[in-house]
């Protein structure tokens, strides 16, 4: 097809690792991104909140409670103040058939520490979250793709570094910062059967790729969208069925949190 792009060209959906190889070990830590390399996931997911000192780190949740021993808003908090808290025991306790004691010692992480470790390994798909609440978080994430060699032509063409949101100002921010990444519009659950034509000429103005939820996704919807020029992501598949059923479909990433199970599932063609 005319329309396809080079992401959405390959014949493997790539492999992005959700919130590492979460599945395994606790999302968001070096032990999840480690294991997700180990798996050969083809790209690592990290969602991104703000710090109250403005620091971006790893984190999925608004509040600390879910993933570490602490409590609150990760925006009401310092990254002093964040890096004195265990971000693996929690998963330990939850999978205790998964645990490992090293996990204890698992750091929340800072954007720059994971490029710095990270980069050139795998790609990396970096979503901002609640941009709405975590003011200035674009200029943040722009300041440090560049402090780390990441915004070159190289890069945006090879779609090394993809940066994803639910917002579309928030993109449109970072579009103004950073010309030329890549941009991901992700799509709320349930949302797919409200883009026609309009809206998906609108997306494709700032973003060249949408995210869609896994449920929502059918061989019609994925037809419409990559017609409309779009590479087209979904998101988050565990099981295999769905793995088989989605690759189907033409789209050009699985998000898992299982990335050894899509790895094997695809490696056959
Ligand atoms: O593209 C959406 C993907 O990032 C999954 O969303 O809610 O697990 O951060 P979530
Ligand atoms: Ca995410």
């Amino acid at each position: 097809s005319p329309f396809l792009t080079s992401e959405a060209e390959v014949t493997k959906p790539l492999t992005i690792a959700h919130r590492g190889a979460s599945y395994d070990a606790p999302e968001h830590t070096f032990a999840s991104y480690d294991l997700a390399i180990k798996q050969q996931a083809d790209v690592i997911e990290i969602d991104l909140q703000l710090t109250k000192d403005g620091e971006v780190v790893a984190f999925h949740d608004e509040t600390l409670e879910r993933t570490t021993d602490g409590a609150g808003l990760v925006r009401h908090k310092t990254l002093a103040e964040l890096k004195t808290l265990d971000a693996g025991s929690w998963f330990n306790k939850k999978y205790p058939e998964r645990a490992k004691a090293a996990y204890s010692h698992e750091k929340i992480r800072t954007l720059d520490e994971i490029l710095a470790r990270y980069a050139g390994r795998a790609k990396l798909n970096i979503e901002m979250k609640v941009p709405e609440k975590n003011k200035g978080m674009e200029q943040q994430v722009a300041l440090s793709l560049q402090r780390h060699g990441m915004l070159t032509a190289e890069n945006f063409s090879n779609r090394t570094v993809v940066v994803e949101s639910f917002t579309p100002a928030s993109l449109k921010k970072l579009k103004t910062l950073a010309p030329g990444l890549p941009l991901n519009q992700s799509i709320w659950k349930g949302d797919v059967r409200k883009l026609a034509q309009p809206e998906l000429t609108t997306i494709k103005t700032y973003a060249d790729s949408v995210s869609i939820n896994y449920q929502d996704a059918t061989a019609e919807n994925v037809r419409q969208l990559k017609q409309a020029g779009l590479i087209v992501r979904s998101y988050t598949i565990d099981n295999e069925r769905d793995m088989e059923r989605l690759s189907t479909y033409g789209i050009s990433g699985v998000y898992t949190n299982r990335p050894n199970v899509h790895v094997m599932i695809t490696s056959d063609g």
